[in-house]
């Protein structure tokens, strides 16, 4: 077996080592300060945290409504010693009020986004404090992280009046370790959430969905031993056939006798176990080759059981073997070219509405597209939950997946990239391992500007440091010369795949302009049209020349597909949108009632004319074939 260097991509290294030293000193002010200025560890990111056994604190959190964070801010300002996170009761003889009380507060439910909780926190934004309590036995050489599926959009955590971390951003699982805050017998939880839009966010103030706040996601506690397996990566070699690689990192204190200790991936169906050897902190390279493997693929989403193994630690995966990769203007999927017949998803819950979470929320969406004849999916504008990615793996959807990096960002302020490339870290340190992942996509529709060019460049090449097996892109905009659609934005240099916007018929001129409409593109690269279509309200009909009708978004389909044959390097696409979303910006009353109407299919399941007109291209296979 080929022993590869025990290092793994630099930056890791360092920041996993400045995690444990952080976590160190922080654990170690932690038991003396109990207050919430201490510095909070940084928290840490486990790959497959979905498949770890779990202690579930999902359910019913008392919820206290705070529009001026005085829970954690002092009338002066500054930082309020009597907060909210101490989780206080009155008692009797009490010299200061207590003026909060979580159990007398009224409940949300987590996972789930308060907006469509209550009607009063439909168009809330702001701080939100949650409580849960909880008992707890620790147990010895264990250490537990509160495992966060997502908060939106800035959040902040103590268990048992102890601060145990904070973080910025809103659709990306993050771990605060609390082995030093709980403690045997009862204990509690207080988060504070605030999905205040900010200038220098990741997104920034304008965006084009809701602004869905609060626990969207599940939140568990999570037991691992005292060094376990944080991160880990596992696929199938590019250059190498039937050859299974990647790398598995530790976390924790590095005993003499476990440098004796083997890192173990096994893959019982094939019969192939590949042990490596630590050599010292951090994590190992491995290789093995395998027989038999049956590559996973749309038609054929083959998963394997893949057991990770170090002393007493073990994480049962399924994961499933695939290569991606360009060669000229072809995408090639297992060595061969492929034509992605997509359409793009919000994380919008069908139905019900509000930030999907579930794996109904994910099997309705994902059975919708696969009906629609799909074989890929743009997972828009931001990284989706586990449930969303786990059943693309399995149904055989290819996710491009995206970082939130949407429209005009602070690109010249380095504050900004940083928080970019931090959830990059996060998107793809936890979701590293679907097969169904080919995309990652650094951002949606920026400006084209220096500064932007730049900063997106820096994010693309964080990207292939992280993950060199998978394809970068983004969605550009383009530009309109009279009838020529001309693809020159220089963002281009920095991608493997463009991915491309525009909407002929709808906010450009006629549905019939597609039929003059001429593309020159800049790049001799694969290209994706990642968003195209216009808005319908179901059941409005009308002629198809009648905006807001569903015959006129049939119409703009009709043209828009013959259009798309003309353009050789066309790759795939995935037009705007499967299903009606919520947006503040689409006010139209009676029609767009705060929805955007682009969804093939209504937030009720109305399926519209133009699903039809897809799903048959689609079918007919009779799209992505240039004339
Ligand atoms: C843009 C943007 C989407 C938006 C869409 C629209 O292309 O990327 O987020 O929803 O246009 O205007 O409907």
């Amino acid at each position: 077996m080929k022993r590869l260097p025990v290092c793994l991509p630099a930056h890791m290294n360092v920041r996993m080592a400045r995690n444990i030293a952080l976590a160190a000193i922080a654990a170690a002010l932690l038991s003396i300060t109990a207050s919430w200025a201490a510095p909070a560890p940084a928290p840490i990111i486990l790959t497959g945290a979905d498949r770890r056994p779990a202690i579930s604190l999902n359910g019913e959190w008392a919820a206290i409504v705070d529009p001026y964070f005085s829970g954690l801010v002092g009338f002066h300002g500054g930082e309020n010693k009597d907060g909210y996170f101490l989780n206080r009761k009155a008692q009797p003889g009490d010299e200061f009020p207590t003026q909060y009380d979580f159990s007398k507060a009224s409940t949300l439910k987590v996972p789930g986004d308060w907006n469509m909780q209550r009607r009063s926190l439909y168009y809330y934004e702001g701080p939100i404090w949650y409580e849960k309590d909880f008992t707890y036995q620790p147990k010895e050489h264990t250490r537990v992280f509160l495992h966060v599926g997502a908060a939106n959009y800035k959040s902040w955590f103590w268990v048992n009046g102890v601060k145990v971390c904070e973080h910025e951003g809103g659709y990306t699982s993050f771990n605060c370790e609390v082995t030093a805050a709980v403690h045997a017998g009862s204990n509690f939880v207080v988060a504070a959430v605030d999905n205040t839009r900010h200038d220098d966010g990741v997104p920034t103030l304008q965006t084009d969905w809701w602004n869905y706040g609060g626990l969207t996601r599940e939140v568990s506690l999570i037991e691992v031993p005292e060094t376990f397996i944080d991160q880990y990566d596992v696929h199938l070699s590019r250059t190498e056939d039937s050859v299974i690689e990647g790398w598995v990192h530790l976390d924790g204190p590095l005993t003499a006798m476990m440098s004796e200790t083997k890192v173990e991936v096994e893959i019982p169906e094939l019969k192939a176990k590949i042990s490596t050897s630590l050599e010292k902190i951090g994590g190992v390279y491995f290789h093995g080759k395998v027989e038999g493997l049956q590559r996973w693929s749309p038609e054929d989403p083959k998963l394997y059981k893949v057991i990770l193994r170090f002393g007493n630690d073990s994480i049962e995966e399924e994961i499933g073997f695939r290569t991606v990769e360009v060669r000229g203007t072809e995408i090639l999927l297992n060595g061969k070219p492929i034509f992605l017949r997509g359409i793009s998803i919000h994380a919008e819950a069908p139905y019900r509405t509000g930030r999907a979470y579930s794996d109904k929320d994910a099997e309705t969406l994902l059975g919708w597209a696969k009906e629609l004849g799909c074989n890929f999916v743009r997972l828009a504008h931001y990284p989706h939950d586990e449930t969303m990615l786990r059943a693309a793996d399995r149904m055989g959807l290819l996710v491009w997946s995206e970082n939130p990096v949407y429209w005009a960002l602070q690109f010249d302020n380095p504050k900004v990239l940083d928080k970019a490339e931090q959830q990059l870290d996060e998107e793809i340190g936890t979701s590293r391992n679907h097969a169904a992942i080919i995309l990652w996509s650094m951002a949606n529709e920026t400006p084209n500007t220096e500064a932007r060019t730049k900063f997106i460049t820096a994010e693309a090449a964080h990207a292939r440091e992280l993950d060199p097996t998978r394809l970068i892109t983004a969605a550009l905009l383009v530009k309109a010369e009279g009838h020529t659609m001309i693809v020159d934005d220089p963002l281009g240099k920095a991608l493997d795949v463009i991915g491309t916007n525009e909407y002929i018929g709808w906010y450009l001129e006629h549905p019939e302009t597609a039929d003059i409409t001429q593309w020159r593109v800049e790049y001799q690269k694969p290209m994706i049209m990642s968003e195209l279509g216009g808005d319908a309200k179901a059941g409005l009909h009308g002629g198809e020349n009648d905006r807001w009708t569903e015959e006129y978004q049939a119409n703009i389909f009709r043209h828009q597909l013959k259009m798309l044959n003309r353009i050789p390097q066309l790759r795939g696409m995935s037009p705007w949108i499967l299903m009606d979303f919520r947006s503040p910006n689409r006010p139209l009353a009676g029609i767009q009632d705060e929805f955007n109407r682009k969804g093939l299919i209504s937030e009720q399941g109305k399926k519209k004319q133009a699903y039809f007109i897809l799903q048959k291209a689609y079918k007919e296979n009779s799209v992505g074939k240039p004339e």
